[in-house]
């Protein structure tokens, strides 16, 4: 049975739906740290330029693809760019649209249960009077990292993982309107709940009270105090675009799928832009309400410049928490991870639903069936991540199938939807039954200026610089020193870059054979996506000639 019949049940669960898919640990955990990382207020400006230009064209043109390939009976990707395109091609790039979503939701759940697992704990007590030692190296344990990044399964952590992978595919299972309707109606408003709790705590402490240093008000001022001169700056530009990517969720084919189960006259300009700053809102808002001041309250702010980073949410945030007294402190831990694990699950079921849709649609599989197919490709590709966290397999993951691939599908798809397709036609499916008027600059905008955006972050990210030192990269190249190379790029990362020189032999030469088993794997299930889509859509031009 396809997945043509299914609808969105309300128009308040498909915003929140959609919402809760762009709504996610990026908001809470990827945003502070890049905010951090990129100077505090000098990254808000390139931030919100990049969510105007590059961020808002692409949410209108994800759901306007999505809600015409729908029409098509397509729910997925490679369909709707098969009838938008004029040519077979089209459906081929529709591949990421699988892609993407396959690797991320590999790694993605796996942090997801981690939060599980922290829930768990800090109800058990686990970390009630433990020194921050303690707390910091019991991620290590609760991973099972041994010195030299060699992961000793940790059973905790595969069972948190099973339960919330098993968790995902059932709600996944029950169907868009009893399943992932449902889990947004519930998981959003307590991850509101929680967020708000949680940054109002936060943002009240002040110096001297509950042991702290500074009043967490020091922290909101860091990372809200505009400074102009960023905006000359290409490192800042990037890591802002690249966290309005990653946070909208746009260029994975999720927003594509969601929007497909639209009708022909459903409005989508009003509920684009509602989730979307809903999801900003969310981010700047709440995101930068908690970890940061948190942080800066009780370690100061040199202390986060210094340390800040994804892991702080579980090796710091418990002993934050400890200074607020052993309710206070369960409480906080409780809101902190479980709004952690809300944030993650409306985000998985949005990276699921693409992978059951095209199984239903293109191989007429039932719904259990896909969510089956499903599950074992995601335990399959999770097993490299748990293995070789350390070891850069789940760093390889989030590079390609997380940040370049996204880039270069958006770039892809904007191309199909404004060219091919055409700008008038595309126009013309987006604001079909607009309850708000888009200016018309928006059509110019995701005609010239959104693709021109993406082509320089794509061939930003091909090379890199180390440190994204732009501009002495470029003195370095023109004074005859080569072009110093990040190992963060995509040629850097192919030429291993980094590791080749590293002196220490056995554990480079682990991580090397790491990361190039799992680019490989990533190459295989690339090919292996494509060859289902070619045999699709032979099977389909079989049936049409019987
Ligand atoms: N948009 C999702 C997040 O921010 C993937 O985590």
């Amino acid at each position: 049975m396809g997945s043509s019949s299914e609808r969105w049940g309300s128009r308040v669960g498909l915003v929140l739906a959609m919402a809760g898919n762009a709504v996610g640990l990026g908001n809470f955990l990827r945003f502070p740290a890049q905010a951090v990382a990129n100077g505090g207020g000098a990254f808000i400006i390139p931030y919100l330029v990049s969510f105007l230009v590059m961020g808002i064209p692409l949410l209108w043109i994800e759901w306007g693809l999505g809600r015409y390939g729908g029409q098509h009976g397509h729910h997925s990707t490679p369909g709707m760019l098969d009838v938008v395109g004029r040519s077979r091609f089209w459906k081929y790039v529709g591949t990421f649209g699988i892609f993407t979503n396959l690797t991320v939701i590999a790694y993605y759940t796996y942090i997801e249960s981690w939060t599980l697992g922290y829930v768990w704990h800090t109800i058990a007590g686990t970390f009630q009077n433990a020194s921050s030692t303690e707390i910091s190296h019991y991620f290590d344990q609760y991973l099972g990292i041994r010195n030299g990044g060699v992961v000793n399964v940790s059973r905790q952590a595969l069972f948190f993982f099973v339960v919330t992978l098993g968790l995902n595919l059932w709600i996944l299972s029950r169907g868009l309107m009893r399943g992932v309707e449902i889990a947004s109606k519930i998981g959003m408003p307590i991850l509101l709940g929680f967020s708000v709790f949680l940054a109002f705590r936060i943002l009240t402490i002040n110096e001297g009270e509950l042991g702290a240093v500074n009043d967490a008000i020091a922290g909101l001022n860091f990372l809200w105090e505009p400074q102009f001169d960023s905006l000359t700056n290409p490192k800042v530009w990037m890591a802002a675009a690249g966290q309005v990517f990653f946070t909208l969720s746009v260029g994975m084919g999720s927003i594509q799928c969601y929007a497909s189960y639209l009708r022909e006259k459903e409005d989508i300009a009003l509920s684009a832009s509602s989730a979307g700053w809903m999801n900003e809102f969310i981010e700047v808002i709440l995101g930068g309400s908690i970890i940061v001041p948190v942080a800066v309250a009780y370690l100061g702010l040199d202390w986060v410049i210094a340390n800040v980073g994804f892991e702080m949410g579980f090796r710091t945030m418990p002993t934050l928490f400890q200074h607020w007294g052993p309710w206070f402190a369960a409480a906080g831990g409780i809101a902190w991870f479980g709004l952690l694990f809300f944030a993650g699950i409306t985000s998985s079921l949005a990276m699921g639903q693409p992978v059951v849709a095209f199984l239903q649609d293109e191989f007429s599989l039932s719904r259990e069936r896909s969510t089956l197919v499903l599950g074992i490709a995601v335990a399959l590709l999770a097993a490299p991540c748990i293995l070789f966290y350390e070891l850069g397999a789940f760093d390889e993951f989030d590079f390609w199938g997380g940040t370049f691939s996204l880039v270069l599908f958006a770039l892809l798809e904007s191309i199909a939807f404004m060219w091919v397709f055409g700008r008038g036609r595309a126009w013309e499916e987006i604001t079909r039954g607009a309850e708000i008027r888009i200016p018309r600059i928006f059509s110019f905008i995701a005609t010239y200026i959104t693709p021109l955006f993406l082509i320089v972050i794509f061939l930003g990210a091909l090379v890199k610089p180390i440190g994204s030192e732009w501009t002495s990269a470029f003195e370095s190249l023109f004074a005859g020193d080569g072009w110093p190379l990040s190992h963060d790029s995509v040629l850097g990362r192919l030429m291993n870059v980094g590791l080749v020189d590293a002196s220490a032999g056995s554990s480079a030469s682990r991580e090397i054979l790491v990361r190039s088993g799992t680019r490989l794997l990533l190459t295989l299930t690339f090919a292996a996506i494509a060859g289902a889509i070619f045999v699709a859509w032979r099977n389909r031009r079989k049936e049409k000639s019987a």
